[in-house]
């Protein structure tokens, strides 16, 4: 099948760092279809040689086996291309009208990974120069505009543009192998199925922690924050896929008409859980690996006043039969004690106790997103007794887990998030992209938090660069009588 993927966006930070080493390995890996041509776009007036050039030189920053030989290089520099643009005129879409039109491509994938306010000058003039065809398809990259107004008004020009079925929103953490694996956990087996309620599950936590700053996205990521950058897509993702209904089937909309319901179940904010059940923070200065490196304010491109949160606790409850009273507890930051991405499920303690059991030990399933992937089943056992204590009439647990680590089962050289990805759209698969209105309803929900922090001046909670946040997020799951899981 012959495509042509055109790169919006194709000198910027999300081309070098994700899109172009996921094309080359699905290149490498012989996944992507044969006939193919990358076309990268930008203003920069560069000559295709130069491109390809630029590209080669992005290597060096990737991981070491994941760098082409000079020869692999070579072979998929073929597939590349480059057209200067200035995505607001006119003649130049007419320009890529012609270029592909040269040779009539199956598929046309527009990527735009460019700045959310380009997306609907570049839909308009798609559309005014014939480009929006049956066989075109667009991917959005998140955040896909700026509060729900802005996506709404994002999402009717996409769609008045092209159809549902050929707008790829992207949501990176969908394409993880380990959310993969959280579907399959849910809805291929039937053991958790009869457990995954109320009656069983006293809490669950999110936890996306970075132990990175905002490297070079300063100026970026100063007008967006973590509530925007995380929660609003790659954590509520999380949550849909934790606390959805099984689907009627594996089809695209089935999947999202579950994700749906889980978002428009989301209990609305009060004045009163907006002021306890969310925390802010902000990094400060600190030491990562022995070296010093700067407080959020003192980032290049940021504001050295900036209020911009670089952390969110929250505590979430769902309002269905399901999950009524059960907290979900989400927490995301830069600048944390480790990279640490996993899910826990608390199971509630054993009604009645005839052995003795360490504090808080109840079953616990751990989803382990990364840098790990797997599972762990953490339950008690009857542990080594010790022949140096008196025996006591009641017999004490001891806590142990069963640990399924799928690296090591299945290969660390599986299909990374963006590789996949790129072949779902390639493909036309629309399973692990987000439609809009399940973008909306999670803009609708976070939007009441932006609302009070416009109105609370008292700003972000300092947090070393380091450790795990403000201590107000653990306070925030104590009052229930929790902790967070690396605190117990
Ligand atoms: C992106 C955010 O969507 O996800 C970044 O914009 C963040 O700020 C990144 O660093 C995290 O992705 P991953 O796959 O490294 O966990």
């Amino acid at each position: 099948m012959s495509f042509d993927l055109v790169l919006f966006g194709g000198t910027g930070d999300l081309a070098w760092r994700k899109l172009m080493p996921s094309l080359f390995q699905a290149f490498r890996h012989g996944s992507l279809p044969e006939g193919g041509r990358i076309i990268g776009v930008a203003r920069d007036d560069l000559s295709v040689e130069q491109y390809r050039s630029l590209i080669r030189s992005r290597f060096d920053e990737v991981e070491l086996e994941k760098r082409p030989s000079p020869a692999e290089f070579d072979r998929f520099a073929a597939l590349l291309q480059y057209l200067p643009m200035d995505l607001s005129r006119p003649e130049d879409y007419r320009r890529l009208a012609a270029t592909l039109h040269e040779r009539q491509a199956q598929t046309v994938v527009i990527y735009l990974a460019t700045a959310p306010s380009l997306f609907t000058v570049a839909c308009e003039q798609l559309a005014a120069t014939g480009l929006n065809t049956p066989h075109t398809r667009i991917v959005l990259e998140k955040p896909l505009g700026h509060d729900l107004a802005s996506n709404r008004a994002i999402n009717e020009t996409v769609r008045g543009v092209l159809s549902e079925r050929q707008i790829f929103r992207i949501d990176h953490y969908l394409g993880k192998p380990s959310v993969q694996n959280l579907f399959a956990l849910r809805f291929g087996n039937a053991l958790f199925e009869p457990l995954w309620r109320r009656e069983t599950i006293s809490n669950i936590q999110i936890t996306i922690a970075e132990d990175l700053g905002v490297e070079q996205r300063g100026a970026f990521y100063d007008n967006t924050g973590a509530l925007r950058d995380m929660v609003q897509n790659h954590a509520l993702q999380l949550l849909c896929a934790v606390a959805m209904e099984p689907p009627i089937n594996a089809h695209a909309d089935a999947i999202r008409d579950e994700k749906l319901k889980v978002l428009r179940s989301l209990r609305p904010w009060t004045r009163e859980t907006l002021g306890q059940h969310v925390i802010r923070g902000q990094y400060t200065t600190g030491t990562v690996a022995g070296e010093a490196v700067p407080g959020y304010c003192e980032e290049a491109g940021v504001d050295p006043q900036s209020a911009t949160e670089t952390f969110v606790a929250l505590r979430a409850e769902i309002a269905n039969w399901r999950w009524a009273g059960v907290p979900f507890y989400i927490r995301t930051g830069k600048r944390l004690a480790a990279r640490d991405a996993r899910i826990v499920v608390n199971f509630r303690p054993a009604p009645h106790a005839i052995f003795h059991s360490p504090m808080d030990a109840a079953n616990r399933l751990v989803i382990n997103l990364q840098p790990k992937d797997g599972l762990e089943l953490h339950l008690l056992a009857q542990g080594q007794e010790n022949r140096l204590r008196p025996r006591s009439a009641t017999q004490s647990l001891t806590p142990v887990h069963l640990d399924l680590d799928f690296d090591k089962r299945f290969g660390s050289e599986r299909v990374g998030a963006y590789e996949r990805l790129l072949l779902d759209v390639i493909d036309g698969r629309l399973n692990l992209f987000v439609r809009s209105d399940e973008q909306e309803e999670a803009w609708r929900w976070v939007e009441p938090i932006l609302e009070h922090w416009r109105q609370d001046t008292s700003g972000p909670r300092p947090y070393a660069t380091g450790t795990w946040g403000p201590s107000a997020a653990s306070a925030l799951i104590a009052r229930d009588g929790h902790c967070w899981s690396e605190e117990s």
